[in-house]
């Protein structure tokens, strides 16, 4: 049989990769998409952001219906959890997007393999599903192999009581006692999740702080809300070693005693996936940290062989690997890859949620930048009030000389959804001025950006 030719071949079906597949086809080029996993939609769909936000919004439910409905005067009788039901809830979601994604292939006239794809020389990609090899005649390739949970020496995970956050999206009941090594995004959700549903979670991290990257001083009042809810935190405390011995998981932690629980959740990061990928019979070699060095268009060493998403650098984002996608294939086409990082958004989707867009304060403070702040806290927000949700703040930076928006910061209700406009007005260039001067409905949380907005000029109107 002929080997079957593409204009492009993507490796991955991930949220970069399904992403670039359909914009490709949209700009005409004959696409294939090759993945070994039975469902499209990569980490994100099937392991990631769809499943952990399902157990996030019901295991809210739970919470709320059993705590936070009375205050409206509605009383609910006893409240009970069917944790397998709300197991089979997130994978009907994950099934429902997931099986969106294959339509999305079929209208778009996107060639799926189903194997592991891997590079075989310039212009060629496997395909090995188990059983045999095809070839397939690729004129560019597009790597989009995204992540995988990083290990921690001395931590041996078995798929059980010691695992990451695929098991801990699963756990068949609700554990006693929950370790989390790294209060990172993961550690935070899946410790909030488990927390509402009941379990003591106790969150080991090693630095002095959670969520680094994130705003020092949104992630400390993040910090003091969420042990309001119970979740305890240990700083500087590097996680060394876990094991299970007795019917119980052992956690061993430097300069302090073992810590004995239930389950451990590994949660300290991400690395790239690209083994078994061929990258060496097109001469490219990953960095220090296993990542595909690219240029401005995504171009790897190697002549038509493109890369994108979490196996390059950057954050470990969907939405950025997606952008990186569009741009990607759209330069290909002759148009002009651009993604602007500055505005790349990143949401923590805890209760409440922690979001973010551009420069933090101590980044502005590291580069000498010279900026102006302003705060407005949701508790003088009447929807916030209305909600019931009144912690939390919104913090706007701009430049002292030119006001423009440097960074927007949140804590607070629907906090991911908030950060959009922050991260349209920053695409847009905007100056803080211009935030304070548009016209937010009344009543909104969106209030509180423009008053946050107005308060860099210390004219806030509501504190
Ligand atoms: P992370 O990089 O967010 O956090 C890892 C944490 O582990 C850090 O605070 C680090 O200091 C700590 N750590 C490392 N080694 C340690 C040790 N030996 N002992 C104690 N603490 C230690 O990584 P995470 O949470 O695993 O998430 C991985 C990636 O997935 C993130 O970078 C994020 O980009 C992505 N993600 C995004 C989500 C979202 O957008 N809402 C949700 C979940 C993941």
């Amino acid at each position: 049989m002929a080997r079957p030719e593409h204009d492009l071949v993507v490796i991955g079906a991930g949220p970069g990769g399904y992403v670039a597949a359909i914009r490709a086809a949209q700009l005409g080029m004959s696409v294939a998409c090759v993945e070994r996993e039975p469902a499209l939609g990569g980490t994100c769909l099937r392991i990631g952001c769809i499943p952990s936000k399902a157990l996030l919004e019901s295991s809210a439910l739970f919470a709320q219906a059993r705590r936070g409905l009375a205050a409206h005067g509605i009383g609910a009788g006893e409240v009970t959890l069917d944790l397998p039901a709300m197991l089979a809830r997130k994978e009907a979601t994950v099934r429902a997007l997931t099986k969106g994604v294959e339509s999305l292939f079929r209208k778009n006239r996107i060639t799926r393999y189903a194997g592991h794809g891997s590079i075989a020389g310039r212009g060629e990609v496997v395909v090995d599903d188990g059983r045999r090899r095809t070839a397939v005649g690729a004129r560019r390739i597009l790597i989009a192999t995204g992540s995988a949970p990083a290990p921690l020496p001395g931590v041996a995970t078995d798929g059980d009581r010691i695992g990451t956050s695929t098991e801990a999206l699963a756990y068949p009941d609700v554990p006693g006692h929950l370790v989390v090594v790294g209060a990172g995004y993961i550690g935070l959700e899946l410790g909030s999740v488990w927390r509402r549903l009941g379990a003591r979670v106790t969150v080991l991290e090693h630095l002095d702080r959670i969520l680094p990257g994130m705003d020092a001083e949104i992630a400390s009042e993040a910090q003091r809300v969420l042990e309001r809810q119970g979740l305890e935190f240990r700083l500087q405390s590097r996680v060394t070693g876990a094991r299970v011995e007795g019917g119980a998981c052992v956690v061993e932690c430097e300069g302090a005693e073992p810590l004995r629980c239930d389950r451990v959740l590994v949660a300290v990061g991400r690395r790239p996936v690209t083994e078994g990928l061929g990258l060496e019979t097109v001469g490219i070699t990953p960095d220090e940290q296993g990542r595909i060095p690219v240029d401005e268009r995504f171009a790897t060493a190697a002549p038509d062989v493109h890369a994108i998403g979490d196996v390059i650098g950057g954050p470990m984002l969907a939405h950025k690997a997606m952008d990186e996608g569009v741009a990607c294939v759209e330069a290909m086409a002759g148009g002009i890859a651009q993604v602007d990082y500055d505005t790349v958004p990143a949401v923590v989707y805890t209760s409440p949620e922690i979001a973010s867009v551009g420069r933090t304060e101590e980044e502005l403070q590291r580069a000498g930048r010279e900026y102006r702040k302003g705060v407005f806290p949701f508790v003088a927000n009447g929807r916030a009030r209305i909600l019931g949700h009144t912690e939390g703040r919104v913090k706007v930076l701009a430049d002292r000389k030119t006001d423009r928006v440097l960074g927007v910061h949140v804590l607070g209700a629907h906090a991911g959804d908030l950060i959009a406009e922050a991260a349209a007005a920053m695409a847009f260039g905007a100056s803080s001025e211009d935030i304070a001067r548009t016209c937010h409905a009344h009543p909104t949380l969106a209030e509180a950006l423009r008053e946050a907005a107005l308060a860099v000029d210390d004219r806030a109107l509501h504190v």
